[in-house]
């Protein structure tokens, strides 16, 4: 067993991480206040290629590997998880499945705009009936010639509004439930594409969350990934590796609320020593030091499977379960930890608790990872 990262994977980490310092965090609270979106930011990812981490060079990547990719979401969200998330929905959700299931035109055109960041990705699967149930969708998509009829609406789109390229899964045999669900990739700005709603939400404030509306919208045939029917599947197979993205956002966050608490610690005065001198301070520091660790093994270790080619799928909403439900603790008592002051935004504590709650909920609740592990396990 080899714990050490390689001198590629270290070098990514340093650069990441002086970008984040540098670039993300300082507009990071007011970006988060004014929920305002910074194209930029994802313009300066593209440059240093973190757009487009794990795929071949030939489609616009750099060629790296899964460990490198959930290293770049870690560092980005241990100072912005909206940025973090907004890496995570472009590569693991939008571009993900294109590589994988893309014929070699749609790889050359559009996952090679995806990857150079000339695109930004989204995936949109949920709908106000239907979350948890993804299979439960009344979007439907009518072939009509060369092209199909999109109509229906998605909703909690990430990057919604913003990104360039979506994948939209819908029904085209609405009989058949899961089986005849079929993916395809839409434009923005297609004839009949619209957005509707855009959510204010409690934390990851900084990325849009908006409503897709589809009124008679015609998509080439060209756009289907996969063959009609494959949706689903393409579906769920994404959500296995997208899912350790949101284990690293929520390992970010971890890591950036125990910093600020372990600093703010050793600072804060009391009775005439340092907070960080009582037990009752040091043991707290010390739980949420090993479960940023634990977050940490689990999620490099799905992550250094999908790269190895092994199955990833149960690792992977392991630590997706895992990390967020420690992250939502973690980052309680670094609220705990700064007082009164964590209650305000005057320090970053309350946005990260605000942002780990999403990694609970989104990309299958905690109580879906569960189960997707339980039917694992007992199959
Ligand atoms: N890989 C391959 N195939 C899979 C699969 C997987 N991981 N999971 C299920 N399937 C297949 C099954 O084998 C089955 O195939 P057959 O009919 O050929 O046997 C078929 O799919 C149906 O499977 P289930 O009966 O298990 O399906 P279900 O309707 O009970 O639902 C579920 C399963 C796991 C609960 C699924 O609905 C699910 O994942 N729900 C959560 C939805 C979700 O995660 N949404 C995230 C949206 S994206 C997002 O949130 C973005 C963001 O954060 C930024
Ligand atoms: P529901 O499915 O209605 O669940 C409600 C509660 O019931 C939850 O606690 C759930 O765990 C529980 N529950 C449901 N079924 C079961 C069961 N069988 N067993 C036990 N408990 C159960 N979707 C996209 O497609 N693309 C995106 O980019 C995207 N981004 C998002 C961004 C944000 C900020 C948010 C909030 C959501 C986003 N989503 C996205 C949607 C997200 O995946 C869903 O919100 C999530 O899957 C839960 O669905 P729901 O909200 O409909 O809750």
């Amino acid at each position: 067993m080899d714990f050490q990262l390689t001198e590629e994977q270290e070098m990514l980490r340093k650069m990441v991480r002086d970008f984040a310092k540098n670039e993300v965090e300082p507009s990071a609270a007011e970006r988060d206040e004014e929920e305002r979106f910074d194209r930029s930011i994802f313009d300066k990812m593209a440059e240093l290629g973190l757009t487009g981490i794990p795929w071949p060079e030939e489609y616009g990547g750099i060629g790296a590997d899964f460990v490198s990719y959930v290293i770049a979401v870690e560092e980005l969200s241990r100072v912005c998880a909206s940025t973090g998330v907004t890496l995570s929905a472009h590569l693991s959700l939008a571009s993900w499945p294109i590589y994988k299931y893309g014929n070699e035109e749609q790889k050359k055109t559009f996952l090679h705009r995806l990857a150079t960041g000339e695109a930004l990705g989204a995936y949109a699967l949920s709908e106000p009936g239907s979350g948890s149930d993804a299979a439960g969708m009344k979007t439907v998509a009518k072939k009509d010639g060369d092209d199909y009829i999109l109509n229906g609406n998605k909703v909690w789109i990430t990057n919604g509004g913003v990104a360039d390229l979506y994948l939209v899964f819908a029904m085209t045999n609405p009989e058949a439930r899961h089986k005849g669900i079929s993916a395809f990739i839409v434009e923005k700005g297609t004839d009949g594409f619209t957005f509707g709603k855009k959510e204010k939400k409690l934390g990851i404030r900084s990325s849009p969350t908006t409503e897709l509306i589809f009124e008679n919208c015609r998509v080439p045939k060209e756009n289907m990934l996969g063959a009609e029917g494959d949706g689903f599947k393409i579906a769920m197979t994404t959500l296995d590796g997208g899912r350790n993205g949101i284990a690293a956002q929520a390992l970010g966050i971890a890591q950036g609320a125990l910093d600020a608490a372990t600093d703010y610690a050793k600072e804060r005065e009391q009775f005439g020593k340092p907070i960080a001198a009582n037990q009752g301070i040091s043991f707290k520091l010390a739980d949420m030091a090993t479960e940023v660790e634990a977050s940490r093994l689990l999620t490099y270790q799905a992550a250094w499977l999908e790269s190895e080619g092994k199955p990833y799928g149960k690792a992977s909403a392991m630590s997706k379960l895992f990390a967020g439900d420690a992250a939502m603790r973690i980052t309680v008592e670094a609220v705990q930890v700064f007082g009164g002051y964590g209650y305000t935004k005057d320090y970053p504590v309350e946005r990260y608790m605000r942002d780990a709650k999403i990694t609970q909920i989104y990309e299958g609740t905690n109580e879906i990872q569960r189960l997707v592990i339980g039917r694992m396990l007992t199959k």
